[in-house]
């Protein structure tokens, strides 16, 4: 099949391009209405559909005759464990997880929290969840209290599932008391709290609401699947926006279902019954789409991995997986791959490991840099896929179709238009721009199946945020061109959203918090480039008027309030204080320019600068403090 004959079916008769793909899953009631627009005026997928992903996800290869076939591989170096389950082992503890979960009330059109490490558990918490037709909502286990806490408020769960601990490394981090200290701070309180009891030795203060997770499942019965629509809710997942308040990405279920299945296939050339590992965590999207959904969709084994690629316990545990579990396609972030070359820069590890069965490896999350890119075809030479997406869209927008056509790499770039994704490049006017020439990445409505629905119950956010700068357009918030060949290159956000080792944070969110410190007057947090994480955000801070804590003392105090109400994942290390933030004319802080003096970017000065010898002082600062390019 040749690539740009596939894509332009997919734009120029996208109706009939997705009906033959939703062909192939099998749906209660088929969809006659394939694209149609909701009671808000935006395009949905399938709408008088009726499925359930988590039939889709298991029992259908029950009932297909591959129970007996591996689904989840439960690989923890930090507990020494490996264990397999096959999709009838499966489906029972799902089933009865969500027979449990019934006897406490909970029911299709309810919102259920998940907030948990990376065990097998916390797929079963989904499923059971979609099997109900419950909205569920992942909270990544390295957000502190205060996140989780916005987040309970935001989609008020009936019912929160956790477990008494994950590890980090070698550090047991007690999960239980940090969920108890987000329901003393938020304002919902849901019902019952269950709780998983690893055993690992850490403390699980009990509450009334709790109930404990093994005998629920020991007493209940196997709940069936319950139909829902193709637009119903199958989850909702905060990602960082340009506020303090992140943004609930809701997402559908026809559509999504379509296009993970579609992807599985086209996008990552996966064959049913290979093992396909992404790295990632089930907090992020990566881990809803490919370490649950697309894989198990897909018939695949999946991992589910509790480890780091360095540390757990070296730079060897990737690769003994693959070798291990016979990877086929793999998926991770650039950032544990820079991570694994900075320990073991010449592949030493990799020789020691028969990778012959990996066909593909695929990053993202982050822009991917050359010097990564050629190390891992250096040791491994095998076909390795950068490609683009975000939690809005729930599944790539750019990538090599490896289940089409294989196109020559283009290191820097992400690679082409995804199908059903009409990528355009537009100056600040909404002009198109033509190649080579750097503006913001768009993308013609409608977007395909399986991209975000709304944002939850926050409509007005999602059309300001995402919809009413380029009407007609989705804006994805990257920056980026396209060449003459149509390869599309990815240059960062151009708004205050951060990834700091693949992680999306929001500068806005830290700069709250910064201020919030009692000597803080006023500040700017930046996001500055790192070898390792990509980026890691700097606070710069102006004290008030007669104040004298010690600059050591203020950076402390300020890193331990971002772990505090953000979490250790947010990194930021470097607080530094300054006379004055450079700013325009009318008071608006230019934190580009910052970021570009620090990253040794070339820059104009803007005209609105109000002191241009600020530029000099902010210079001394960073030379002073060992910053960015100054170090
Ligand atoms: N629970 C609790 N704490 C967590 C956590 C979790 N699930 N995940 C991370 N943290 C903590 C870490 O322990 C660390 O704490 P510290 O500052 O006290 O050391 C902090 O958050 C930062 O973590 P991280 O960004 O992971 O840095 P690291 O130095 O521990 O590891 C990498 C660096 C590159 C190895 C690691 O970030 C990595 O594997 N990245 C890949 C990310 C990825 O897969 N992203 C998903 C997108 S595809
Ligand atoms: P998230 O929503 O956490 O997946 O983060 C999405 C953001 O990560 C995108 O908007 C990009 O800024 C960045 N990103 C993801 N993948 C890539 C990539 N392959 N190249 C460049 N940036 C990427």
């Amino acid at each position: 099949m040749n690539y740009l004959d596939f894509y332009k079916q997919s734009i120029d008769n996208p109706e009939k391009f997705w009906k033959e793909q939703a062909e192939k899953l099998e749906w209660y009631t088929k969809p006659e209405t394939i694209l149609s627009e909701n009671d808000k005026g935006y395009p949905t997928w399938f709408v008088d559909g009726e499925l359930n992903l988590c039939y889709l996800a298991v029992d259908k290869h029950i009932q297909d005759g591959y129970g007996e076939q591996t689904a989840i591989i439960y690989d923890s170096p930090v507990t020494q464990t490996v264990k397999k389950y096959t999709f009838n082992e499966v489906k029972e503890q799902v089933a009865k997880l969500a027979g449990g979960l019934t006897s406490l009330g909970v029911k299709k059109g309810h919102t259920a929290v998940i907030y948990m490490p990376m065990i097998p558990e916390a797929l079963f918490a989904m499923l059971a969840c979609a099997r109900l037709g419950v909205t569920h909502s992942v909270v990544f286990g390295g957000f502190a209290p205060h996140e989780l806490a916005i987040r309970i408020d935001d989609c008020k769960p009936k019912v929160i599932l956790t477990a008494s601990s994950g590890i980090e490394v070698d550090r047991l981090i007690a999960y239980k008391p940090l969920v108890d200290d987000a329901l003393q701070l938020a304002e919902h309180k849901p019902k019952k709290v269950v709780i998983l009891n690893r055993k690992l030795g850490a403390k699980v203060p009990f509450k009334k609401r709790d109930v404990d997770w093994e005998a629920l499942v020991y007493g209940s019965e196997e709940a069936p699947c319950v139909p829902v629509k193709a637009d119903h809710p199958s989850y909702v997942l905060y990602t960082s926006g340009t506020t303090g308040k992140p943004k609930g990405i809701v997402r559908d279920t026809g559509g999504y279902a379509t296009a993970l299945r579609f992807s599985m296939e086209y996008i990552y050339g996966v064959k049913q019954d290979e093992v396909f590992w992404a790295a990632s965590d089930v907090g992020w999207v990566v881990g809803h789409s490919y370490i649950v959904y697309g894989p198990l969709l897909n018939r695949n084994a999946t991992i589910v991995f509790e480890g780091k690629p360095i540390r757990t316990p070296d730079a060897s545990t990737f690769w003994r997986v693959i070798a291990e579990h016979n990877v086929s396609v793999m998926f991770t972030a650039p950032t544990a791959i820079r991570a694994i070359k900075k320990e073991d820069p010449n592949g030493e590890f990799i020789k020691q490991y028969d990778l012959s069965n990996l066909r593909t490896q695929f990053l993202a999350g982050e822009r991917c840099d050359v010097a990564t890119l050629e190390w891992y075809r250096e040791h491994i030479p095998i076909p390795t896929i950068d490609h683009w997406w975000q939690t809005e869209s729930g599944w790539p927008m750019i990538a090599n179709l490896m289940g089409v056509e294989y196109l020559p790499i283009k290191p820097g770039s992400a690679g082409k238009a995804v199908t059903g994704y009409d990528i355009r490049i537009f100056n600040e006017n909404g002009e198109e721009l033509g190649p080579n020439e750097e503006g913001y990445v768009v993308i013609k409505l409608p977007l395909p199946p399986g991209t975000l629905m709304d944002l939850w119950k926050d409509h007005i956010r999602f059309r300001a945020g995402y919809l009413d700068k380029f009407p007609g357009y989705y804006f994805s918030g990257d920056g980026g061109y396209k060449d003459d060949e149509g390869y599309i290159y990815i240059t960062g956000r151009v708004d205050d959203v951060i990834n700091v080792a693949g992680h999306r944070l929001s500068t806005a969110e830290m700069e709250e918090i910064v201020a919030s410190h009692h000597a803080v007057a006023e500040c700017a947090v930046v996001g500055i480039n790192d070898e390792l994480k990509g980026q890691i955000p700097l606070a710069l801070v102006v004290t008030k008027a007669g104040e004298t804590i010690e600059q050591f003392q203020l950076e402390y105090e300020i890193v331990q309030l971002v772990r505090e109400q953000i979490g250790a994942v947010a990194s930021l290390r470097k607080v530094i204080v300054v006379q004055r933030l450079p700013k325009t004319r009318s008071g608006k802080i230019l934190r580009k320019l910052l970021r570009n003096i620090a990253d040794g970017v070339e820059f104009q000065i803007p005209s609105t600068i109000d002191d241009p010898a600020i530029i000099d002082e902010v210079k001394d600062e960073f030379l002073q403090h060992k910053i960015g390019v100054f170090k």
